[in-house]
């Protein structure tokens, strides 16, 4: 059978797969291919077992996969066979050297930069879906260009805006697409290409078009706009402990003047996620390098607050624990960053471990879905941690629980049970606001939530 195109995705991950798996699904007459160096990762993708989870990927994987859909190791082929090429490789926050804890590691994407080169033998468009720093889609260019053999390489950039847990209905029904490109003819006539992929469901007036900065700017902005929201809201949970007021009133009417909104208003433990404070570091970064010092740190406020709000919810575990948590039980609630999501990348949650840890206590991590990822995370960790799937048995005997992901099931837990089976005094600390705390107040516990006065018993 043959196909209208021939789509190849480099980097199978957590933007690439279901990135991909959607075009086919919704693209029977393109052939989608997602390459990957790591053999394991694709041998998964080609399993029952697919090697992230997210709420109706399953699915849509196992409608297209084998039809038009495939997952593979062979980049060389690959690149060779394809006349679109998405580059999503994993960036992250570069350990050494240079800009250091802040800028990106562009190793990988380097990398795949000259591979394309090296195997390309006809002219292709590359799309940049990867969150790189500004202009990276131009040294990409530069790159590429350089081998002289003749072929043409646009590179457009198209970053990507799901969110986990969400991502298909993300991918599915978006906000926008965003697509840079040059503005040269050629520039043009491959941004045309790539909007013509995503009209094949998205309304067209949802398909934004810009240059090529503008769009790479873009992603790095929506990012730190969407954390800062939740550093503003958490700083706020900090006044409202102390002056007595409820941070989810507050965001109420702060959330209802329609020019503010009210999503992503909601006071937490502090935001994780493998994006949020890479971009803003990235952001704070290309800042310096242009001399704005201001502009700078106010971004790095964000990030600063969150820190802040981590360590501020273990200082009043242990001052509420009367000032020592050594050798107590403490259960943790969810180790993913968020709900419907196995990811732990950058989960409050790995700090909280750790900081218990520290002092002594004994942890328990419950996850519904993320315990693996946890142990790995914690594997340099020295200390009793224990990982228990069954929430029920993970409490049982721990003097308090400490909630760090919302998942929906603990909010209809029999949190009578869980009181019976723990230490006494029984504590909750709500990291999440997601428990009905009046209720667990009158059945024993002492509750302690954020941004809301504590209820206890003493
Ligand atoms: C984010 C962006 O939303 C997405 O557009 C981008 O493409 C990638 O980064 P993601 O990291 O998957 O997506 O999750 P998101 O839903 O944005 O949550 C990030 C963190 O903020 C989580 O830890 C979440 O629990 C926390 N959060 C979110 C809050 O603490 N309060 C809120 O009100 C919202």
């Amino acid at each position: 059978m043959s196909f209208e195109k021939n789509i190849l995705c480099i980097g199978a991950g957590y933007v690439g797969g279901p990135t991909m798996a959607m075009i086919a699904y919704k693209c029977p007459q393109y052939r989608v291919t997602v390459v990957d160096i790591d053999p394991e990762r694709i041998a998964q993708w080609n399993s029952d077992d697919l090697p992230i989870y997210e709420p109706g990927l399953e699915e849509i994987v196992k409608a297209a996969r084998g039809k038009n859909l495939f997952f593979s190791t062979e980049i060389e082929a690959g690149i060779r066979e394809s006349e679109i090429i998405f580059v999503s490789v994993n960036t992250p926050t570069k350990t050494f050297g240079a800009g250091a804890g802040m800028a990106a590691d562009l190793q990988y994407w380097d990398k795949t930069a000259r591979q394309i080169r090296k195997y390309s033998k006809s002219n292709k468009i590359i799309v940049e879906k990867s969150t790189l720093p500004v202009k990276t889609a131009q040294a990409m260019e530069r790159i590429l260009t350089s081998a002289d053999n003749g072929i043409r390489f646009d590179v457009l950039s198209n970053p990507e805006f799901l969110a986990e847990g969400t991502a298909i209905k993300d991918l599915q029904d978006p906000d926008r697409v965003l697509i840079g490109s040059t503005q040269t003819p050629n520039g043009l006539k491959a941004r045309d290409v790539l909007v013509e992929i995503y009209s094949n469901w998205i309304r067209r007036e949802r398909i934004i078009t810009s240059n090529i900065w503008s769009s790479e700017l873009s992603k790095l902005v929506a990012n730190a706009f969407l954390a800062q929201r939740i550093s503003s809201i958490n700083s706020i949970s900090a006044l409202c402990e102390k002056a007595d007021a409820d941070v989810e009133e507050v965001a109420r009417a702060v959330g209802m003047d329609s020019r503010v909104g009210n999503k992503f208003l909601n006071a937490s433990v502090g935001f994780g996620g493998s994006c949020f404070k890479k971009d803003i570091l990235n952001l704070v970064y290309l800042c310096r390098h242009y001399d704005l010092k201001e502009v700078a740190d106010y971004w790095e406020g964000v990030v600063r607050i969150n820190d802040y709000q981590k360590e501020r919810f273990i200082l009043n575990m242990l001052n509420i624990m009367f000032n020592t948590l050594a050798n107590k039980r403490i259960c943790l609630f969810g180790f993913a960053f968020k709900a419907d999501t196995g990811d732990t990348r950058e989960s409050p949650a790995i700090f909280v471990a750790k900081r218990l840890i520290e002092e002594k206590a004994r942890v328990v991590i419950t996850d519904p879905k993320a315990l693996k990822n946890a142990m790995k995370d914690l594997e340099s960790i020295a200390g009793e941690i224990a990982y228990v799937e069954d929430p029920y048995e993970a409490s049982a005997g721990c003097s308090a629980i400490a909630v760090m992901t919302e998942w929906a099931i603990y909010a209809d837990l029999d949190f009578k049970k869980i009181y019976r089976s723990m230490a006494k005094p029984a504590f909750i600390f709500d990291g999440r606001n997601i428990l009905d705390h009046k209720k667990l107040f009158e059945t024993g516990f002492n509750v302690f939530p954020i941004g809301k006065p504590g209820l206890t018993h003493f």
